[in-house]
Order: C-alpha cells, then sequence, then structure tokens
C-alpha cells in the first residue's frame, strides 16, 4: 500500500524525519506532501520547504516528496496512496488528528494511520526549532545540517566559514 506523509516541514525536523523513515519500513511507498495551512506564516518559501525534505530523504529508496496545493485527499487519490500517516506527540495533537481523520474519511475514504512519535523526539516543533533559530540558537540537535545552515542562511544571512 501507498502512504502519504502530510505536513508543512518548516523547516523539516528530527521528528518528521524518523515518522517518514518508520512509514517507509511499514509500507510499499511514501509519498511526502509538502503543504501549507492558510492560518500559518512560514519562514521558508513552498519550494525550498519541498527541496529540504526532497534533500533530507534522499537515502530512502521508496519516499518522494511532492507539492499539497489542494485537498489531502485529493493529493492521496492522485498518488495512489489509501492511507495518511500522521506523527503524534501530545493529547492534543492526537485530539486535533482525530478530527482530521474522520473528515478525510468522509469526504475521500482515506485512512489515517497515527504513528506515536520517537520517545527522542517527542516534544520537538519546527516552530519552536524557528524560535530558537530566530535569537541565534544552536538547532544543530534537532535538524539535519544542511537545514541548520538554510536556516542560518534564512534568519541571519550569513553561513559559517566551514559549513
Ligand atoms: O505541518 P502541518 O501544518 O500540521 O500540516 C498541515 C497540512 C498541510 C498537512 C494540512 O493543513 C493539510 O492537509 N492541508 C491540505 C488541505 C486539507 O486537505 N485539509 C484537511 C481537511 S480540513
Amino acid at each position: 500500500m501507498i502512504a502519504v506523509c502530510p505536513g508543512s516541514f518548516d523547516p523539516v525536523t528530527y521528528g518528521h524525519l524518523d515518522v517518514i523513515r518508520r512509514a517507509a519500513a511499514l509500507f510499499e511507498r511514501v509519498v511526502v506532501a509538502v503543504g501549507q495551512n492558510s492560518a500559518k506564516k512560514y519562514l521558508f518559501t513552498p519550494a525550498e520547504r519541498l527541496d529540504l525534505v526532497r534533500s533530507t530523504t534522499s537515502d530512502l529508496a521508496n519516499v518522494s516528496a511532492e507539492p499539497l496545493d489542494g485537498l489531502l485527499v485529493d493529493f492521496a487519490k492522485a498518488h495512489g496512496a489509501g492511507v495518511l500517516v500522521k506523527g503524534v506527540r501530545f493529547a492534543s495533537d492526537v485530539e486535533f488528528e482525530l478530527q482530521m481523520a474522520h473528515i478525510n474519511a468522509v469526504v475521500g475514504s482515506v485512512e489515517t494511520v497515527m504513528l506515536p512519535a520517537s520517545a527522542d523526539w517527542s516534544t520537538l516543533s519546527s516552530t519552536m526549532v524557528r524560535e530558537v533559530a530566530s535569537f541565534g540558537g544552536d538547532v544543530s540537535a534537532f535538524v539535519p545540517e544542511l537545514v541548520a545552515r538554510q536556516i542560518r542562511h534564512k534568519i541571519q544571512g550569513w553561513e559559517q566559514p566551514n559549513g
């Protein structure tokens, strides 16, 4: 079965990558849907977020990433996917994802599988990564070096000499 891992990935973190990697071990193929939540303001453009997801998943042979512009269930149908995989950290994530799962099951007849975040990444969020980075903090524990470099570029307009 083909699975879709959706998110806005602003930017992709080790938490996202852990869920994508585990989904790739469970399903025949995983398509990462890089979308936007109209209520959110983003640091990276859609193309940059997609590029970072592609670069950081290039070691996974059965994973690809595509832009998500419309409804997630239409994206799933277009890619022949029957299941959405969502990583969940807190009870609040589960509550929100339950609501989404019900909507997506009714509107698009697609199943949702929730994967509990691994202990290491159970409280990590892109929002926190952006917050730390915006004050010049080191985010290398939370994102691959390529992503950390792009954040530095974006936020501070500089890159470490050996980076
Ligand atoms: O990382 P995020 O911000 O939680 O990702 C949200 C995203 C992009 C996955 C979500 O907003 C989404 O699925 N958008 C597409 C529109 C849609 O199908 N919404 C769900 C039904 S209300």
